[in-house]
C-alpha cells in the first residue's frame, strides 16, 4: 500500500520525504487554509521535494469553473493530480481533464455507487472518507471493502485512496481491505512506528550495550 501524507504543512512534508516512506500527498482547501500560503506556491513547493503524486483541490463547484482551475493547476508541476468533488460538475470535470491526460482524484466519496461513477469517468484516484463515516456511526472501513471488490469485479484501474484516515489501525484495516493507497496525517505517520515492546526493549539494550564498555566505531 502507498503511503500519501495528508497535509499542508510544508515542514512535515520535507521532513517525511527524507525518510523515504511517503509515495504522494494530499492537500485540500481546508488543509491549505490552516498552512495560511499561497495555494499555489505552496503546491508548487511540494512538488519541488516530493516526485510522487501532490492532489491540488479546485474550488470551484461548476464544470467550467473546475475546468478552468484544473488546467491552471495542472500547470504547476508534472506530478499534480486535480482533485474534483464527486458530482455531477466533478465527475464531468473528471472526464474531461482524464482525457486531455491530467490525473484526477475524485474526493468525498461516502458510498460504493459514487465509487463506480468515478471509475467510470476515468478517475486516476477515489477518495473515500473513512473517518468521516465513523464519525456518524457508520463503517468507514467498509466502504472501502466494497469499492475493492466492486472495482476488481470490473478490473477498474481507478487506484483506491483511502482519506480521512484518523489512526494506526485504520491504517491496518485499510491495508487489510486492499487500499492501493492511503493518505495520512503527519502524526498517524509517526505514530505507526511506535509500539511498547519495541520502547522497552531499545531501552534494555542500551543499558546492557552501556555495561560492556564497549564502543563500535
Ligand atoms: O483530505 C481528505 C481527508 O483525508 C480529510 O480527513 O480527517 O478531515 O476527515 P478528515
Amino acid at each position: 500500500m502507498k503511503f500519501f501524507v495528508d497535509t499542508g504543512d510544508f515542514k512535515e512534508i520535507e521532513e517525511l520525504s527524507d525518510t523515504g516512506l511517503l509515495d504522494g500527498v494530499t492537500t485540500n482547501p481546508s488543509l491549505v487554509a490552516k498552512s495560511g500560503r499561497d495555494f499555489k506556491e505552496l503546491i508548487a513547493d511540494i512538488c519541488k521535494v516530493v516526485a510522487g503524486p501532490v492532489s491540488a483541490e479546485v474550488a470551484a463547484t461548476d464544470f467550467d469553473g473546475m475546468m478552468r482551475e484544473g488546467e491552471r493547476l495542472a500547470k504547476i508541476a508534472d506530478n499534480v493530480v486535480v482533485k474534483v468533488p464527486l458530482t455531477f460538475d466533478g465527475l464531468k470535470a473528471c472526464r474531461h481533464l482524464s482525457s486531455a491526460g491530467i490525473p484526477v482524484n475524485v474526493t468525498l466519496c461516502f458510498s460504493p455507487n459514487q465509487a463506480l461513477l468515478a471509475a467510470k469517468v476515468g478517475a486516476a484516484y477515489i477518495s473515500p472518507f473513512v473517518g468521516r463515516l465513523d464519525d456518524i456511526n457508520l463503517e468507514g472501513m467498509e466502504l472501502i471493502q466494497n469499492i475493492r471488490t466492486i472495482y476488481d469485479n470490473y478490473a477498474f484501474s481507478t487506484e483506491i485512496l483511502a482519506a480521512s484516515i484518523r489512526s494506526p489501525n485504520h491504517v491496518t484495516q485499510a491495508a487489510l481491505a486492499g487500499a492501493d493507497v492511503a493518505t495520512i496525517p503527519p502524526a498517524v505517520i509517526r505514530k505507526l512506528a511506535d509500539h511498547p515492546l519495541t520502547t522497552v526493549g531499545l531501552a534494555n539494550f542500551v543499558k546492557d550495550w552501556k555495561a560492556t564498555g564497549q564502543s563500535i566505531l
